[in-house]
């Protein structure tokens, strides 16, 4: 019954994409002049912003370790209750991958949820949080990006479902649940909270893991971070606010060693799709993992 319904506002978000409200759900780059005025990029933050970004998470080819996991080959298969996506090559192959994409058109996938063709791309991709990158970060990591090997994999199209196996419906979508204001209000909170708000709200999209999610895949009002159901189905993710039943009791420090080293204040080694992320988090420096801890301890408890 729900799901039907849930159908049912597709369809009819997809119409309005289609028809009258076509400037409303239509793709919306920004114009290539956005891009031009950004400095040379400096290939230390790009990494610094791949690792915190994650890309080598759905991107490389699964199963990929150790150096293997720098081709970004794609080819993972991500389940979804709207059908399988398969996560394409963003390697700089000129053919398979991205290695053509000017900045404007990387800048558009990242912030925009645009992609080559000026087609919506579906939020599987997390540019819902990389909306909130800063532009220079997104050039920086556009040349970093540049330096990875190549591959000429080419991923299998994805398989979903009507409704969703229309872009268009995207549109509805973001006209939803799409933009780039702060998650939590923290204006006038300290240098340290905000850089991490940075990093998690934008780069890090801690979010899209830790947030509940609506029928219609957008996040629960006010349970920013605050876990919930395993979309890969077993268990829960946990809650990461400071009203968490166990993180809540870590201190920033402890928080900070978690994501350097994987274990708990109670020795307990991170599990399931943390530990992707936490070997990247292990890559940064200690200040960004200090500050994201920072941030974590700030967020506003329900
Ligand atoms: C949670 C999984 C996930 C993560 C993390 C992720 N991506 Fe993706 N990405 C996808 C999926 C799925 C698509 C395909 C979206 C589509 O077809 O609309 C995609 C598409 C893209 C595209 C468009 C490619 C094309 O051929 O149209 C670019 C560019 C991209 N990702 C870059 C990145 C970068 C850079 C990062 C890290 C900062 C990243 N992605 C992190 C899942 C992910
Ligand atoms: C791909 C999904 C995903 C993303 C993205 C993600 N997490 Fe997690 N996180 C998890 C899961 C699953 C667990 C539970 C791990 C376990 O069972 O050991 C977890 C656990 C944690 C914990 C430990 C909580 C506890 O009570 O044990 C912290 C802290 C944490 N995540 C912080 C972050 C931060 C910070 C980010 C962003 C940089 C992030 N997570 C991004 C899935 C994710």
């Amino acid at each position: 019954m729900r799901l039907k319904s849930v159908v049912a506002g597709l369809v009819v978000l997809a119409a309005i994409g289609a028809g009258g409200g076509l400037w409303l759900t239509a793709p919306k780059p920004l114009p290539e002049s956005h891009w031009q005025a950004l400095a040379a990029p400096d290939l230390g933050n790009g990494e610094r912003i791949f690792n915190a970004g994650g890309c080598v998470s759905c991107h490389a080819a699964p199963g990929a370790e150790g150096d293997a996991k720098r081709v970004l080959s794609g080819g993972l298969a991500l389940k979804s209750p709207f059908g399988t996506f398969h996560v394409p090559n963003i390697s700089p192959d000129p053919k398979a991958g991205i290695g053509e994409w000017t900045l404007a058109e990387f800048g558009n996938a990242m912030k925009r949820g645009v992609g080559r063709n000026g087609e919506h791309l579906y939020p599987s991709f997390p540019y819902g949080s990389y909306a909130r990158m800063k532009d220079q970060d997104i050039a920086d990591l556009y040349g970093f990006m540049k330096t990875l090997p190549v591959s000429n994999n080419i991923a299998a199209p994805h398989e979903l479902g009507f409704p969703f196996n229309i872009r268009l419906a995207v549109g509805g979508w973001k006209l939803l649940y799409f933009n780039d204001a702060p998650r939590v209000e923290l204006a006038g909170a300290d240098p340290q909270v905000l850089a991490g708000q940075y990093l998690v709200e934008g780069p890090g999209h801690c979010g899209e893991c830790h947030t509940p999610r609506n029928a219609l895949g957008g996040f629960k009002a006010g349970e920013w971070l605050a876990g919930g159901p395993n979309p890969e189905g077993e268990g829960r993710i946990p809650d990461i606010t400071p009203g968490s039943k166990t993180m809540g009791a870590w201190s920033t420090d402890e928080i900070a060693a978690y994501l350097e080293t994987g274990f708990t204040p109670d020795y307990d080694s991170v599990g399931g799709s943390m530990v992707d992320v936490q070997q990247n988090m292990a890559r940064l420096k200690a200040e960004d993992r200090a500050a994201i801890a920072a941030y974590l301890k700030a967020v506003p408890v329900r």
